[in-house]
């Protein structure tokens, strides 16, 4: 075993096989290409075609989005539980403790059938965000809101964080982002749900598990790094200082790199756009012109393209988000792929268990603790 090859970290080892998404001649969700989606489809599009595995009519859409607002009501212990973790807890921290307290309200809990894990998606695709809003709103001494369903999907989210109904620039935007972080293959966070779910245990639990390996930085909470960054440079004229002593004290800057990207990230070109627009929009157009100038300077000194991450965090900062919700935004999507993985993984399941390359010291001699002084 010893001498047999391994691969940190993973990297470049197939896991297993799927069909729900693949990056392989462009990034593509079943079969349709992420910049059709992104511009042509709306999430809860989206949603139907990665759980179900096409793209709806009008009517199976129309159904779907009946079944959505019925799954809606979050539990009230859940809000009075979230109500009582200590403001110093992070977001992500209440959202991976909310959504497993919503599992204890959940009578299909154990019920590892197709029907019942799309079910429970659904119902955790309709609170997450009222959870996220709850904790948010309570945080800064405001009422949780019900949700407003004659909204979209974007709209309502937005609504229930800001108290407003916001703009259409807002909503399609915010329905963009959703849509690039809904799904990615066998990304971190998505390999954590498999294998969980691998060894039979229950959507829930496997949601939460991803929820934990999504927060690291290296992952899903390199959005809200980022956001810290281009606060922290402050203007235009202090970017390209920084990023040089950045790199030159061999800094990771956040939002670059990817382990499967090389030459770009697909959905950061796609919602880079929506970033221009929305800064113009809103009169920010410097925080654009400290992007750019990071971005110029990663790309042509390190030959790293930046990531979803990079655009995202200065797309939910134009719609006045405040940092914290921003990996919990991309929870309220990625809940779908992790969902995706998990039924898929039931459907064709055998139990994840690699092997490791043993380093440590050669077999010794037990000595019992009266012998060892
Ligand atoms: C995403 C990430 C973890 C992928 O990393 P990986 O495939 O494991 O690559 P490694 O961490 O082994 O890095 C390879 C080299 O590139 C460098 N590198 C990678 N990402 C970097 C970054 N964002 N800034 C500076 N250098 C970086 C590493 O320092 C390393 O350099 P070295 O060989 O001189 O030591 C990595 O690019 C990263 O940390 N990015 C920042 C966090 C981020 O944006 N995460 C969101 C991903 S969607």
């Amino acid at each position: 075993m010893s001498d047999e090859p391994y691969y940190p970290g993973l990297e470049g080892v197939i896991a297993g096989e799927t069909a729900i998404c693949t990056i392989a001649g462009g990034l593509s969700y079943r079969g349709y290409s992420i910049e059709e989606l992104a511009r042509d489809a709306r999430f809860i599009e989206v949603a139907y075609l990665l759980l179900e595995g096409e793209l709806p009519n009008q009517e199976q859409l129309a159904d779907f989005q009946s079944i959505l607002v019925e799954s809606g009501e979050l539990p009230p212990s859940v809000t009075d539980l979230i109500a009582s973790i200590p403001l110093h807890v992070s977001a992500m921290d209440v959202l991976r403790t909310g959504i497993s307290a919503i599992s204890h309200f959940d009578p299909q809990l154990d019920d590892n059938s197709r029907e019942a894990n799309v079910a429970k998606t659904l119902r955790l695709l309709a609170q997450i965000p009222q959870l996220i809003a709850a904790r948010y709103r309570l945080s800064q001494g405001e009422t949780p809101l019900k949700p407003n369903d004659e909204l979209s999907f974007s709209a309502n989210l937005l609504y229930m964080l800001t108290g407003k109904e916001p703009p259409a620039s807002h909503e399609r935007a915010t329905e963009v982002s959703l849509i690039l972080y809904a799904e990615h293959e066998f990304n971190a966070s998505t390999f954590t749900a498999r294998v969980v779910t691998s060894t039979m245990s229950d959507l829930y639990s496997s949601i939460a598990a991803a929820v934990g390996a999504l927060k690291g930085p290296l992952h899903g909470g390199a959005n809200e790094r980022v956001m810290e960054v281009l606060e922290e440079v402050g203007t235009a004229g202090r970017a390209e200082s920084w990023v040089r002593d950045a790199l030159a004290n061999k800094e990771r800057i956040m939002g670059f790199g990817h382990r499967v990207y090389k030459t770009g990230d697909p959905r950061a070109v796609i919602l880079k756009q929506y970033c221009a627009e929305l800064a113009e929009e809103t009169g920010q157009t410097e925080l654009e012109e400290i992007a750019n100038t990071i971005e110029n300077i990663v790309v042509a000194e390190k030959g790293l393209p930046p990531n979803l991450d990079w655009p995202s965090a200065r797309l939910y900062h134009y719609m006045g988000l405040e940092v914290e919700l921003y990996t919990p935004l991309f929870v309220v999507s990625r809940v779908l792929g992790w969902a995706a993985h998990v039924i898929e993984q039931t459907e064709n399941n055998r139990l994840i268990r690699p092997r490791s390359k043993y380093k440590g010291p050669k077999r010794r001699e037990f000595t019992p603790l009266v012998e060892r002084g």
